[in-house]
């Protein structure tokens, strides 16, 4: 697949069949991530293969992770000095790694979808063996998907929004123009930043709350 096409087809798959993903393909997915950038090229991250059959999988409490037949999950370094750590330079590093993964995954016509609608990270690191100094940073569920399948073919499963309107909100892509500022920041016309992002007091509805709460059990 051509690069720019894997870049703009991507989308995030949620819903998966049981065909097997070899264990070489799944370690040429995380040879991907690590190719990623790294701060300090300190290449802090493990990865944590998630199978069906993995101990204390079911403490992901994510009915899209469950229903997965495979999952990475990515945890990064935490105690490393990287240039006084004011912009999360590790998070950023291990971001890079995932969205690479998600690329290569869809260049090899698998799904896969980001996941951080999880536990708290102390649950999520008790049950992996996680050590102190390792942040857990997302989970990658991944795997075989039927492109006939309408779920998986649009942006419909935004769940963490909930309500119709958001997600016809959320469905498409801003355009450059809506986003880019010129020489300083400043607002844009139609810029969404402004008006349609979900903040804490509006777009997130009581019922997408009581949903999320419902997953993540707090
Ligand atoms: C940091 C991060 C966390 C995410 N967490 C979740 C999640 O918990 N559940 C989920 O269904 N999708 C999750 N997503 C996927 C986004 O919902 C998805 O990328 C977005 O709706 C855009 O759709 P697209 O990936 O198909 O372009 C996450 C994405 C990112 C980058």
């Amino acid at each position: 697949m051509e690069f720019k096409e894997c870049l703009f087809s991507r989308r995030s798959i949620r819903k998966f069949n049981n065909k097997k993903v070899s264990d070489k393909t799944i370690r040429e997915i995380i040879n991907a991530g690590i190719y990623a950038p790294s701060a300090c090229n300190f290449e802090a991250w493990k990865y944590i293969v998630v199978k069906k059959d993995t101990n204390n999988r079911e403490v992901l409490a994510n009915p899209i992770a469950l229903n997965a037949p495979y999952g990475i999950l990515v945890v990064y370094r935490n105690d490393l000095y990287v240039t006084g750590r004011m912009y999360n330079d590790y998070y950023q590093s291990a971001a890079a790694s995932i969205q690479n993964m998600l690329l290569y995954i869809n260049s090899i016509d698998l799904g896969g979808v980001w996941i951080c609608g999880l536990p708290k990270p102390s649950v999520i690191k008790k049950a992996f063996n996680i050590p102190k100094n390792f942040d857990v940073i997302g989970y990658l569920a991944l795997g075989h998907y039927d492109k006939e399948d309408s779920q998986n073919s649009k942006r419909d499963m935004v769940y963490h929004y909930g309500d119709e309107k958001s997600f016809k909100e959320h469905k498409r892509r801003y355009t450059v123009d809506q986003v880019m500022c010129k020489d300083s920041f400043y607002k844009v016309d139609g810029d969404c930043t402004y008006t349609k992002y979900p903040t804490k007091n509006n777009l997130i509805t009581r019922k997408a709350k009581d949903k999320i709460k419902k997953v993540i059990g707090k």
